[in-house]
């Protein structure tokens, strides 16, 4: 049997490589065949399929109503439009309340949905989750700070982590998940500082949405950067369609601006 490589020349192993040679990781959401295409052709390195759709595809306040019927549904629709990008796939709301059950839907978002690594919200409980998916086979992006799918919990979408005891937990969570077995931590809105210190003191590639630059890689809602979310953007948020005359400008524009380290800028940081 002869060996074939992956249809797509990016793959998780890449992104840590990225890290060794300090190469910014550029990714964004998408949810979406067409979007999908034009994020790959922008040269984005990694394609997210949030739970976020549940608010910027489906309508909802939050993304709890989401469905793994749903996420798998998005995936397979965003997989096929990458050639290049991985294809990283959002674990929703109450889909890994045990190992087993992690396991088995983690397998049918990359069975049917096509994804190259999946993404799960919480800290050091969900440790068990990580190893037991890792030993499976299966890479997994660990999402700790602002955890949207603990909004009733959290009280809010706040920033995280500004308070000494919660600082420390969430570099405690983020050591615990890469001995566990994560391939990649995500941090969102988490202060400036916090987000450098776990950055140095974990090996994993760290990217952030809200986290500012002293970290790996940025990622943005693609709605938000296209400036399609109704209401005032959050302050991490630039919408990218103001000084481009097509979706695909902006695309490459924020491309741009994260390699070349001028995207996040101070104005969209938290202290
Ligand atoms: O669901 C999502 O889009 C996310 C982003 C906030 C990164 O997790």
């Amino acid at each position: 049997m002869t060996q074939s490589s992956p249809r797509r020349p990016l793959t998780v192993a890449s992104l840590a490589a990225m890290k060794q040679r300090a190469e910014p990781i550029v990714a964004l959401t998408a949810y979406d065949f067409s979007f999908a295409r034009a994020l790959d052709e922008a040269g984005v390195d990694l394609v997210l399929v949030g739970d976020s759709l549940g608010m910027v595809v489906q309508g909802h306040d939050t993304t709890l109503p989401v469905t793994m019927d749903e996420m798998i549904y998005h995936s397979r629709c965003t997989a096929a439009g990458l050639e290049r990008a991985v294809l990283m796939v959002d674990m929703p709301f109450m889909s890994h309340i045990s190992p087993d059950e992690a396991l088995r839907n983690a397998g049918r978002l990359m069975k049917e949905g096509g994804a190259q690594m999946v993404k799960l919200e919480g800290g050091q409980e969900q440790a068990e989750v990580v190893r037991r998916l890792a030993e499976n086979g299966i890479p997994v992006c660990a999402h700790l700070g602002l955890r949207p799918q603990s909004v009733h919990k959290l009280g809010g979408y706040r920033v995280q982590g500004r308070e000494a005891g919660t600082a420390e937990r969430m570099c405690q969570d983020a050591l615990a998940l890469q001995q566990a077995g994560a391939d990649l931590l995500l941090l969102e809105c988490v202060p400036v500082e916090l987000a450098g210190r776990i950055r140095r003191e974990i090996r994993l590639p760290v990217i952030g949405i809200g986290a500012g630059p002293d970290i790996d890689g940025q990622i943005l809602v693609l709605h938000d950067m296209l400036g399609l979310t109704p209401g005032r953007a959050p302050r991490f948020v630039r919408n990218f369609m103001l000084d481009a005359s097509s979706i695909q400008e902006a695309l490459a524009r924020y491309a741009d601006a994260v390699r070349n380290a001028e995207f996040p800028a101070a104005e969209h940081c938290f202290q």
